[in-house]
């Protein structure tokens, strides 16, 4: 891919398009609302709160990334969005009960007038819930069809310049990509025939990257991570990235994992296991849909401990994830890892972490920066997968046959050198030889 030679700059509205309008959508709007309001901060946002360092450590300059590159301002963003139910932002904020009514009252107004418009759903992919805000149609191309309308009627509505999707709904049970995944002309004649591997999902990435709107994926599911709809994102000039945010206990772990490999010590185990009571963890108590997300969060240690180079270490590393489903707890996920390594001369230690985390406070600042770093390299004119956002992922797309990059601090590096390079700046190589010279 070659340099941006110019970068176009940041005019008018950005419309956001969320697909699923449940904890993380919500959590997200109504932040970047209490933000503007100047009530609260954006914290856990690199667009917002980051600097990235440029040219030498005795030059003093590491500007906000927002001041450095040109970014769309929070002023300028204007929400959208779909879901099977007919909850407005507000009302479906307060179902999911992450943010407190006092902070929700702030926003009522606002929240209160995003509206979702009606959903292309699929019981198939999403077998515990149902809802009546559904899209009617013959086939799935005509569902598809009409999300090309919503999208052409929000931009002329919202008065937005540019649009970005965001794929905010629940994980789909799990599908293998197929021979009618592999062309945009096979995934047409899939969506007429009601092909039974075609995922609502995929309707929407359709229905985007045809409409020149960068899609991202914060779901385990394929959607944009099939042949078809990379091969039409590349032909339309469009960015997609992918897939499933990396929040909570995979976080975790793509923090510890590369510090225990760095310092060579062995891994002999690792069992983590959730307990989390929202909408989220009802749906991943269907095992089709918690296929795909353990399919998600188990390849992660394998890619960053690469057993294949380092069998003494790692080569019999046992893996487990679960995920159970209890209400009570709501949006507060609790996490707890087991990890038993070994150090000198193979002397086990156990190490335990108990993440008593948020997950949705910890998912909305990578919507925010999802939306406008993919609306930053559609001005930028970069098309295709943008694997420089594997930061954000647990499973990280990348052109085919490359393997991906899990270890959050590699992913961190290569995030800020794109952008030092889209800008002509020096890529940071931490060699420093010449402080010595
Ligand atoms: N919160 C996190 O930390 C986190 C991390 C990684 C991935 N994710 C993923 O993000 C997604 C959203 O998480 P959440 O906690 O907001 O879930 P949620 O259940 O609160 O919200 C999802 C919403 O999507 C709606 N929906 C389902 N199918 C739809 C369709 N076909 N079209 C439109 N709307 C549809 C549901 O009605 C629901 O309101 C999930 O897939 C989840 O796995 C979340």
């Amino acid at each position: 891919m070659e340099k941006p030679s110019k970068i176009a700059p940041a005019n008018g509205k950005l419309g956001v398009l969320l697909p699923g309008m449940g904890a993380v959508s919500t959590t997200f709007m109504a932040g970047v609302e209490l933000v503007r309001k100047g009530k609260s901060q954006p914290v856990g946002s690199l667009t917002q709160m980051g600097t990235l360092r440029l040219g030498k450590r005795t030059d003093a300059r590491s500007p906000l990334i927002k001041k450095f590159v040109p970014l769309a301002e929070l002023k300028d963003l204007t929400f959208g969005g779909w879901d099977i139910f007919k909850d407005n932002a507000y009302q479906s904020a307060a179902n999911a009960g992450v943010l407190n009514p006092l902070d929700l009252e702030k926003v009522k107004s606002f929240l209160s007038t995003i509206k979702p418009m009606k959903a292309a759903f699929d019981h198939d992919f999403v077998k515990l819930i149902d809802g009546p805000n559904i899209k009617k149609g013959k086939n799935k191309y005509e569902l598809a069809l009409q999300i090309k309308e919503d999208i052409a009627n929000f931009r002329k509505t919202s008065r937005a310049s540019r649009l970005v999707t965001c794929w905010c709904a629940s994980t789909e049970s799990f599908v293998k990509p197929e021979d009618v995944h592999s062309t945009p002309e096979k995934f047409i004649e899939a969506m007429k025939s009601n092909h039974p591997t075609i995922a609502p999902s995929m309707l929407y990435a359709w229905a985007s990257v045809t409409s020149g709107v960068p899609f991202a994926n914060g779901a385990p599911n394929l959607t944009v991570d099939i042949p078809a709809i990379q091969k039409l994102a590349h032909d339309n000039n469009v960015a997609i990235c992918g897939k499933d945010f990396k929040t909570g206990q995979t976080l975790m772990k793509t923090i510890l994992a590369p510090g225990f490999k760095a310092r060579m010590l062995g891994l002999e185990g690792w069992f983590s296991t959730n307990i989390l009571g929202n909408r989220d963890g009802e749906v991943l108590e269907d095992p089709g849909s918690f296929k795909t997300k353990e399919e998600s969060k188990l390849s992660v240690l394998e890619y960053i401990l690469q057993p294949q180079l380092y069998p003494q270490l790692y080569g019999k590393m046992c893996h487990k994830v679960r995920i159970n489903y209890y209400p009570p707890r709501g949006d507060n996920k609790e996490g707890w890892d087991n990890i038993d390594i070994f150090g000198w001369l193979g002397y086990p230690m156990q190490i335990k972490v108990d993440f008593l985390c948020r997950d949705s406070i910890l998912a909305a600042p990578i919507v925010l920066d999802l939306v406008l770093f993919l609306d930053l390299a559609q001005r930028a004119g970069m098309r295709g997968i943008q694997e420089w956002l594997s930061f954000y992922f647990k499973s990280p797309m990348t052109a085919p046959g490359l393997y991906p990059e899990h270890d959050l601090f590699i992913q961190s590096m290569k995030l800020k050198n794109t952008l030092r390079w889209m800008k002509g700046e020096d890529l940071i190589t931490h060699l420093g030889q010449e402080y010595y010279d």
